[in-house]
């Protein structure tokens, strides 16, 4: 694919949010294999479109005659309702879905999930780097062929709803919008508010007309997806992380050369690690654009922070059996 013709498909991919998808693939030279990427975030300051544009750019850049990757955001080719089923039919190569959404392949990636267990990103990168972090990378690999690439950390989640929520009683009685992930039903819960699991693509719709009243995010996806025009305000409680597995199919990798698969490999270790150096940067500008959009935030004294913390702790105790003691450990002592 040449350079130009690729900052092009990124572009208008990049702006394509919400209108109808048109095939990009043209884009690419005859007899380079196209590589499908397709991802749910959006807007050009995101974490992952960032990063899924530059492995677009690398892989096109130094594979160039081989393989030519074509990233589609937004939910453009699927949604992540669908998009793992695609990966195991082979419609599409690559993916970089939350680890919350993982349940149903393997609960232990509810460590992710646990609220508080990660201070800050840093934190939750020290994790992946331990033997028990190194091997959650590869845990779908016999059951369904999935292979794990790298970490993408998204940001740490906060709160957002149709009223000022300063306390966990604030959000009572209220509906959440969560990813499918079991701990993160049990979080809300445990605030006595109740949990709605919702694709990505529909949360903005659901939140302007009160299907749900609130949700949880990073600042990266409440700022590019503009939840703060349909929420009273965000409370920085700082309860969980999001982050993502950037994955291939077992597959794809198989049908590469050796020489192909170590460089496509490469390039995707450097990418990774180029992500999570700029991840924190990307999050406080967000965070920056928000309030320059109007948005409102809330910030917490400790006291008010610890009953989010006091709360939501027993949630652990309920996912040990699933997650491991082992893991959980891990996690919390990395
Ligand atoms: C969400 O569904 O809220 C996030 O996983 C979306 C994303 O990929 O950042």
């Amino acid at each position: 694919m040449k350079k130009l013709s690729l900052a092009l498909t990124t572009l208008a991919l990049t702006f394509s949010a919400g209108s109808a998808f048109a095939d990009s693939s043209s884009a690419c030279d005859a007899g380079e294999r196209i590589v499908k990427f397709s991802h749910v975030t959006g807007g050009t300051t995101h974490p992952k479109v960032v990063a899924a544009n530059n492995f677009a750019d690398r892989v096109n850049k130094e594979m160039n005659g081989k393989l030519c990757v074509v990233v589609y955001p937004n939910s453009t080719l699927f949604g992540d309702s669908k998009e793992l089923e695609a990966l195991l039919l082979g419609d599409v190569q690559l993916l970089a879905p939350s680890l919350s959404k993982f349940g149903s392949y393997s609960p232990k990636y509810g460590v992710f999930d646990l609220p508080f267990i990660f201070k800050d990103m840093d934190h939750a990168i020290r994790f992946t780097k331990t033997e028990e972090g190194k091997d959650l990378l590869m845990a779908m690999e016999d059951n369904a062929g999935f292979v794990g690439l790298g970490y993408w950390m998204s940001g740490m989640k906060y709160f957002s709803a149709n009223k000022k929520l300063i306390l966990p009683s604030d959000a009572e009685g209220l509906k959440f919008r969560v990813q499918t992930s079991d701990v993160a039903k049990s979080m809300i819960s445990a605030m006595g508010a109740s949990p709605q699991a919702m694709a990505f693509s529909e949360v903005y719709g659901a939140l302007q007309t009160g299907v749900v009243d609130g949700q949880e995010n990073t600042w990266s996806n409440i700022y590019t997806k503009k939840f703060y025009e349909v929420q009273d305000s965000i409370t920085e409680t700082n309860h969980q992380l999001l982050a993502y597995l950037f994955m291939t199919s077992k597959d794809f990798l198989d049908s590469l050369s050796t020489a192909d698969r170590e460089q496509f490999l490469a390039i995707a270790d450097t990418v990774t690690q180029e992500a999570n150096e700029s991840v924190k940067a990307k999050e406080a500008a967000n965070r920056a654009n928000i309030l320059k959009a109007g948005g409102k935030i809330n910030t917490l004294t400790a006291e008010q922070r610890q009953t989010w913390v006091d709360t939501m702790k027993p949630v652990w105790k309920k996912f040990e059996g699933d997650i491991g003691k082992d893991v959980i450990n891990a996690a919390a002592g990395a």
